[in-house]
Parts: structure tokens; C-alpha cells; sequence
């Protein structure tokens, strides 16, 4: 396929992905001076807590903290605490709000302890939750921004002095609003938003999550693994450190981000997220050829854009093509919804320039004709 491709319509940065996402490169030159420093040394001193004492009070300033709460850092990710949460933290019934594929692994996880009971309330995907369950359980069950869906949960259900809100957070999380002295457990993995590796886990717990920690640690009956034990967690964070060994490198990214958005402050980021969600779901509108995937415009994520593509059209074709070219990378679908769709990151390190130049390439592709599926 031959096509001369405008200079003006190619993104300065072809990582348009919903995570791992795109990582200032720069700051491997940072980190390549510092080295000797970090690298390869002990993960219990100085040099590497600071880096972990930086991230812990950067997300305190940063997402507005309540004093009360810690803020826990571990191996495992997002999916570790799927387990964590139903391991340490339910006492006998959690319910899960499952709207996509990550809140519903979510709910599989729990589903798994035999000595707990998990219920799911599920929506058609593409929507959010507008009715919320809460009767019953010790923890309620939300993901704020569903990534495989691209739906946003603005709405989280209020739970009783009894019961314990715990919110996966994943690819939300430092751009989408969420008011964390309502939430008691708040977690999310740092290679979204954050523009880190993976690996690493940020959970965010309220005293009433502490305290349950602790009530549930003091059931003899009960089987936690040590590498899912909140206490190792807790107090190792408490030491400006994590349980086990950590990624460095992902402490390292994710601290530098942390800076840079600290720098402007979550208003700030939150108003460019909600510029370039803007322009996108515009564009969509205003082509024939696509629609978005969300039909509630307050539900459309600004960290992850679903976006319908015509059936005529080949998101497959196009987006290998996109990708083979270097020109853009990781914007197909949530391949388990098996839609004609394409999968739009919207993290803070993506520019509203690129987002209008992506979408102008689109338009300039699939208007060439090339894409069309072939007529058998
Ligand atoms: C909403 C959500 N939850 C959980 C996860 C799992 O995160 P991890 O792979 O870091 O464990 C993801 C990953 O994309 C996610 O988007």
C-alpha cells in the first residue's frame, strides 16, 4: 500500500495506548546519571526510600490525601490486590460493581476464596452503574474508570460505618476526580496516568480499611498468604519501603512523573484530560464513519476513548498499519469486546496536539479508501 502521508498529521509521539503508556524518555537520561545511586544497590536504603518517600508524600499533595490515610506501596499491581482485598479485607460478603473486563476479573478473584461470598451487579458494557448495591456486604466493589470499556464512574455508592468502599482506580487515577475521604481502599497500578512500568501497586487506605486490616489478621481461621498479608504492606510502607524487592526503574519513573504533575496540580491536569476528551468525542460526532462507544456523554471517559468504527471500515487493518508504519501504536479495541473499535489513551503525557493530529491522520486514512474491508 502506497500512501504519502502529510508531515503535518503525524503525532510528535506515535504512544497512544492505554498502558503501559507513554513514558518520558527523558528521564532514563535523569536516571542513567543518578545510577550508580539506585541501581543496583539495596532497596532498603536511603537512596531508594527517598524515591519512595517521594512518590507517598507526591500523591498525598497531589491527590489531596486525608492525614489519616497511608499510602501503601507493593509488588503485584492492580491484579495483586484483586486478591489482597478479598484475602485481608472482607469478612464474609463483598459486592462488585462489574462493568467491563477488569471489574469483572475483579469480582472472579473474589469468587475464587471459598470462605467469602462475592456477588456481581453487573451493566451492559458500555455503561456505567447509576444503581448501586451495598445491602448486606463488608466491601463494595468499584472501578472508577473501566479500561477495557472506556466508561468513567463519576457516581460511587456510599457505604455504612460498617462497611468498607474500595475502588480500583487502575487507569483513572490522577485524572479523574475522586473525593478519597469517602473511599476506603484506593488503588491503582502507576503505568497509566503515572507513566511508569508496571509491577507496582499504590493503595491508599482509610483508618476504617486499617482497622479491618487488623480485625480480619486476628482471625485465626483465616488463611492469608504472606505475600497478600496488608500488615507486611502497611508496615514496610510505613518504613518508606515495599515487602519484597521492587522494579527501581518503576519507582523511579513514576516519582519523576509525579513531580511534573505536581507541578501544574490535579485541577490543571484534570482540565487538559478533559480538552483533548473533548476534541475526540467531538471528532467522532461529527463522522459519519464513527461513534462513540458510550452513550452517556458524562459516563466517556477522559482517560480512555472507546470509539465505534463503521463496519465497512478495518480497525485491524488500519491500526497494523499505523503501527507497522511507527506512526501510532496501541489504539485498537479491548480485544475481549471483539468490537470495530479504536482504544484512545488520553493520559496526561499525550499532547492535545498529538490527539488532533491522530485524529486528522484517521480521517486522512480512512478517508483514502484503503481501509475499506475488500468485497469478497
Ligand atoms: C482498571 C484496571 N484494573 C486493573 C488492572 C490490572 O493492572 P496490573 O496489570 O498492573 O495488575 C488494569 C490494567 O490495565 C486496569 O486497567
Amino acid at each position: 500500500m502506497e500512501i504519502t502521508i502529510p508531515a503535518e498529521l503525524i503525532p510528535s509521539d506515535p504512544r497512544f495506548g492505554c498502558g503501559p503508556s507513554l513514558i518520558q524518555l527523558d528521564d532514563l537520561t535523569v536516571l542513567k546519571e543518578k545510577g550508580p545511586h539506585l541501581l543496583g544497590t539495596s532497596h532498603r536504603k536511603e537512596p531508594v526510600r527517598a524515591l519512595c518517600r517521594e512518590i507517598q508524600q507526591g500523591l498525598r499533595d497531589y491527590l489531596s490525601v486525608p492525614d489519616d490515610y497511608s499510602v501503601v506501596l507493593g509488588n503485584g499491581g492492580a491484579t495483586m490486590l484483586f486478591d489482597m482485598v478479598g484475602l485481608g479485607l472482607v469478612k464474609t460478603r463483598i459486592i462488585h460493581h462489574v462493568c467491563g473486563e477488569f471489574s469483572d476479573k475483579w469480582f472472579k478473584a473474589s469468587h475464587r476464596i471459598p470462605w467469602i461470598q462475592a456477588q456481581a451487579l453487573r451493566v451492559d458494557y458500555g455503561h456505567a452503574h447509576s444503581q448501586f448495591a451495598t445491602d448486606g456486604a463488608d466491601v463494595v466493589a468499584c472501578t472508577l474508570n473501566e479500561t477495557s470499556t472506556g466508561v468513567m464512574n463519576t457516581a460511587l455508592p456510599q457505604v455504612n460505618e460498617q462497611c468498607l468502599l474500595a475502588v480500583d482506580a487502575t487507569s483513572g487515577a490522577g485524572q479523574i476526580a475522586c473525593d478519597l475521604s469517602k473511599v476506603d481502599v484506593f488503588f491503582f497500578s502507576p503505568q497509566k496516568v503515572f507513566a511508569s512500568e508496571g509491577g507496582l501497586f499504590v493503595a491508599i487506605l482509610s483508618p476504617k480499611a486499617k482497622a479491618r486490616i487488623a480485625e480480619i489478621a486476628a482471625d485465626p481461621q483465616r488463611y492469608i498468604p504472606v505475600f497478600a498479608d496488608w500488615r507486611n504492606a502497611l508496615s514496610n510502607s510505613e518504613q518508606q519501603q515495599t515487602y519484597n524487592t521492587p522494579a527501581v526503574v518503576t519507582l523511579f519513573l513514576f516519582a519523576e512523573q509525579m513531580k511534573r504533575m505536581n507541578a501544574i496540580g490535579f485541577t490543571a491536569v484534570q482540565r487538559q484530560a478533559a480538552e483533548k476528551a473533548e476534541h475526540l468525542y467531538q471528532w467522532a460526532a461529527s463522522r459519519d464513519y464513527l461513534s462513540a462507544y458510550v452513550a452517556e456523554p458524562a459516563n466517556r471517559s477522559t482517560t480512555v476513548a472507546a470509539i465505534d468504527v463503521a463496519d465497512h471500515i478495518s480497525v485491524d487493518k488500519l491500526t497494523r498499519y499505523l503501527d507497522a508504519q511507527g506512526l501510532v501504536h496501541g489504539i485498537e479495541g479491548y480485544r475481549a469486546l471483539g468490537r470495530n473499535q479504536l482504544r484512545i489513551a488520553l493520559f496526561h503525557n499525550i499532547t492535545l496536539d498529538d490527539v488532533k493530529k491522530l485524529t486528522a491522520l484517521i480521517d486522512f486514512l480512512i478517508e483514502s479508501g484503503e481501509f475499506d474491508h475488500v468485497q469478497q
